[in-house]
């Protein structure tokens, strides 16, 4: 059978608390969801599935296709198994190989020593099968597999993404820490922001979280700007394939929204950073830009979601500095955003409660290890305390 035709067990990694984005997102596309875990799922599908995985999923980080599991106590049982596995079907001699993994075993206590082994066991099969072997090493961007090994469970994946998928592509400017693209991905999906009302981002910062509103508002493929993916080099990855598979999701591209994004800052270079993001991501026609100070934002008649990521004094800036800020977010609040949802992202739960309104809605999330909340705040008349 054709490698990229076999169905296998693919488990999705994603930042801890996103889960339930993902599964929402995996259940969208029609793959049925196996198992949920803190930080990703496992779903089942092939090779070939992995490549709609990996060109369409906003939220997970990568996406790692079963190829074998089976039972290793140690570093030489591992190696004799994972040598038994015909690589030779999925890396050319030619290729170059990596390997990534997590280890939790007795008999490892260095996790480079147990990839050096997994990698031993692979190109030494395909040298004795072949003639030659790849070349093999750190880099991400050719071929890489995924050993998961805890106590003697062992599973080899293929990381159908390299690279984490959470790197799109257009970011080549970033301003005071923005947030991971996933991140950004999964706030706006807990918004429920669908396109028909207004996305208004006061505080954007390098505009994260405006270019994934176009981007989803358009429901363009989150892998669209990327050009290369570890599937890409797999042995039997044929180019028809991809191609084909990527015009049949941009059939599903919208060419517009009814809704307008707004993203502004008082930080000139901050909005030139996003203007930049934007543009490279082939959405700044879609997103108005202004400097201004976040209360001076526009407001389009009509409703929608108001979301605001402030700096929250663990990276930027001091608490005590920031208290008046998040009180003057609650006044726009009340007195500019009536008829919007207003939500605040952020890592800083005292500060939070300077804001003076009460949160109908609490989505906890990490930016990185951050315990961070996005609070919603319902801001229609009546809705205050
Ligand atoms: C945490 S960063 C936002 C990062 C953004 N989410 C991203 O992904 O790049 C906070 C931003 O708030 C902006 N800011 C702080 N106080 C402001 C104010 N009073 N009015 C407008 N922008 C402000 C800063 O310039 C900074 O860009």
């Amino acid at each position: 059978m054709d490698i990229f035709s076999r169905k296998s067990t693919i488990s999705l990694t994603c930042p801890k608390r996103i889960t339930p984005f993902l599964k929402e997102e995996v259940k969208a596309l029609g793959y049925p969801i196996k198992r949920t875990r803190k930080a990703g799922l496992e779903t089942e599908g092939t090779l070939k599935d992995s490549m709609e995985l990996v060109l369409s999923l906003r939220t997970a980080h990568r996406v790692h296709y079963l190829v074998d599991e089976f039972r290793a106590g140690d570093a030489d049982e591992m190696y004799k198994k994972a040598n038994a596995i015909h690589w030779e079907n999925y890396i050319e001699p030619s290729g170059y190989v990596s390997i990534t993994s997590f280890i939790d075993n007795p008999t490892i206590d260095n996790t480079q020593f147990a990839n050096l082994r997994c990698k031993d066991a692979v190109v030494d099969r395909i040298r004795t099968k072949k003639g030659s072997r790849p070349d093999s090493g750190p880099s991400l961007d050719h071929t890489v597999l995924f050993l998961f090994w805890r106590n003697t469970n062992c599973r080899i994946f293929i990381d159908a993404s390299g690279e984490s998928l959470s790197r799109r592509g257009y970011r080549s400017e970033s301003h005071s820490a923005p947030l991971q693209e996933t991140l950004a991905a999964s706030i706006i999906k807990a918004t429920e922001w669908d396109g028909s009302g207004h996305f208004i981002n006061p505080m954007c910062g390098s505009g994260t979280l405006a270019i994934e509103a176009a981007m989803a508002g358009l429901n363009r493929p989150a892998g669209s700007l990327r050009p290369n993916f570890g599937i890409k080099h797999v042995k039997g990855f044929a180019d028809q394939s991809w191609e084909q598979l990527r015009s049949k999701l941009n059939q599903q591209r919208k060419k517009d929204f009814p809704g307008k994004i707004i993203a502004t800052d008082r930080d000139p270079y901050a909005i030139q950073a996003a203007k930049k993001n934007a543009k490279t991501a082939g959405v700044d026609h879609l997103i108005q830009f202004e400097v201004c100070d976040f209360q001076e934002t526009p407001l389009p008649p009509g409703n929608g979601v108001v979301v605001l990521n402030p700096p929250y004094g663990e990276r930027l800036g001091e608490k005590e500095e920031l208290e008046s800020l998040y009180s003057s977010i609650g006044d726009f609040f009340k007195n500019k955003c009536t008829d919007y949802t207003g939500y605040v992202f952020t890592g800083n739960l005292d500060l939070a409660k300077k804001v003076g309104l009460r949160a109908s809605r609490r989505f906890p999330f990490f930016n990185s290890t951050i315990d961070c909340r996005l609070l919603k705040y319902e801001l229609y008349d009546g809705s205050r305390e």
